[in-house]
């Protein structure tokens, strides 16, 4: 598998599916490298395997190549073990482009996940990085931003979203 990979675009029904744990014995090497080349091509700063039409638990994420300080994490069955605080931000989606939604959300938060050499990690995320990673780990379980609105907002984001990209019957 060699990237960059198309990514699905909502409302395709994989990214609304709760994604499978990923084994101990899953080779998921070929796959990560394939999503970093699409997650920096795209470009991202955040990519979950759903995106990329693979319904398993792991995303990528890098909050740092931007602005020039590389960061790239894998994160593998990744869980929140504990969070803190609530803070509003603005959430971009590569599955949703050009929309930006405010999304409430902890701001900071323990993630426990597994590495792709097999280790298991916490890492205290704040910030953009705790918002990024609960944006992805959402994604696993088939949420998008537009799930975490007030009705009345997200009438309003997917209205913006629907007259750039027309959904079309089939
Ligand atoms: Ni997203």
């Amino acid at each position: 598998m060699t990237g960059p990979l198309p990514i699905l675009r909502w409302p395709d029904p994989r990214l609304a599916t709760v994604c499978a744990p990923v084994a101990a014995d899953d080779d998921m090497a070929d796959l990560v490298r394939a999503m970093f080349e699409t997650m920096y091509d795209a470009p991202g700063r955040g990519l979950a395997a759903p995106q990329v039409g693979v319904l398993k638990r792991l995303f990528v994420m890098d909050c740092g190549w931007k602005d020039g300080d590389m960061t790239p994490m894998v994160c593998i069955n990744p869980e929140i073990i504990r969070s803190e605080g609530m803070a509003s931000g603005a959430e971009g989606c590569l599955s949703i482009p050009g929309v930006l939604a405010e999304v409430m959300r902890p701001d900071r938060i323990t993630l426990r996940y597994r590495d792709l050499d097999g280790v298991t990690r916490d890492v205290d995320l704040d910030g953009f990085e705790a918002r990024c990673a609960q944006h992805e780990l959402d994604h696993l379980d088939g949420i998008i931003t537009f799930d975490r609105l007030s009705p009345e907002a997200r009438r309003v984001v997917e209205a913006s979203y629907s007259v750039s990209f027309p959904v079309r019957p089939a």
